[in-house]
């Protein structure tokens, strides 16, 4: 890391790269990560201290509000992609490639093309056991996170947001792909709604840093989406939440206890866990 001026919170004023994120999985420092879909909430989440702000497909749900990510565009995702990157200075900003944007290699160079250049995304995400697409982009020096376990653009397919892997055969299937996707070059990975069992093998088996959402606290990080910690989204929340406004007394209070649960290992707690 480079320039190591402290901002207001105490905490360091430099620009995060993926090469910092693998030092924090090696010392055993947890990443923490949250989504971010504007510049008002990237500038607070930075100054606070997050480490990755993810731009996510997630908010086709809760500023869009669709019922799926599902309708969620390319234009969608710059739009507010180049909006968090206005506002952020130190933490690395991933963003999401949509529903059916990544189907060939051309296409999801094309995609991830956009949202780089016309996004300032530093990272790109992609759902699915994708290793050829992901080695091409790799190829063209796009750092690449992968995403398994629940992949809520296939939810059509699946039929709802359940926990996977539960059952040996899906676990081992899971085991595997993880496997396929860092050796395909991918710089992260995200697992999301697994039993936290299954996420401690896979962690055992990566050099990658894991990070998870409902998948336990051996995960190298931890993300949630934003209006869920904040209690503002719509609908019944899945177990693995928690509204870090009860107790805070204001919004800012709530993210930094959010960063602090994550940094002191205490969220997840079991209560989280599949
Ligand atoms: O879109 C999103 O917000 C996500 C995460 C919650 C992992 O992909």
């Amino acid at each position: 890391m480079e320039d190591t001026v402290m901002n207001l919170y105490g905490t360091p004023n430099q620009t995060l790269t993926i090469t910092d994120l693998q030092a924090m999985k090696v010392k055993g420092e947890k990443i923490s990560c949250l989504t971010a879909y504007d510049a008002s909430f990237s500038a607070l989440l930075d100054e606070i201290g997050i480490d990755v702000l993810l731009v996510g497909d997630s908010l086709g749900m809760v500023i869009q509000g669709h019922s799926s990510t599902v309708p969620v565009t390319v234009d969608d995702m710059v739009y507010h992609s180049r909006q968090v990157a206005a506002a952020r200075k130190r933490a690395v900003i991933i963003t999401d490639m949509p529903f059916a944007s990544y189907a060939t290699p051309e296409q999801a160079l094309e995609t991830a093309t956009r949202l780089m250049q016309a996004g300032a995304a530093q990272m790109v995400k992609l759902e699915g056991a994708k290793p050829d697409i992901i080695r091409f982009l790799v190829a063209q020096g796009i750092s690449v996170c992968g995403h398994l376990g629940l992949l809520p653009q296939s939810i059509n397919y699946l039929g709802g947001f359940k926990v996977q892997g539960k059952e040996p055969s899906e676990a081992q299937q899971i085991i595997e792909e993880a496997k396929k996707i860092e050796q395909a070059g991918a710089s992260l990975l995200v697992l999301e709604c697994i039993p936290a069992s299954l996420t401690q093998q896979i962690c055992q088996q990566l050099t990658i840093p894991v990070i998870g959402i409902g998948a336990g606290p051996d995960c190298d990080g931890q993300v949630l989406v934003l209006y869920d910690i904040l209690g503002i989204s719509i609908g019944k929340q899945a177990r693995f939440s928690k509204n870090f406004m009860h107790g805070a007394n204001s919004i800012e209070d709530a993210i930094r206890r959010y960063h602090q649960a994550i940094k002191s290992q205490q969220y997840p707690d079991l209560e989280h866990c599949y």
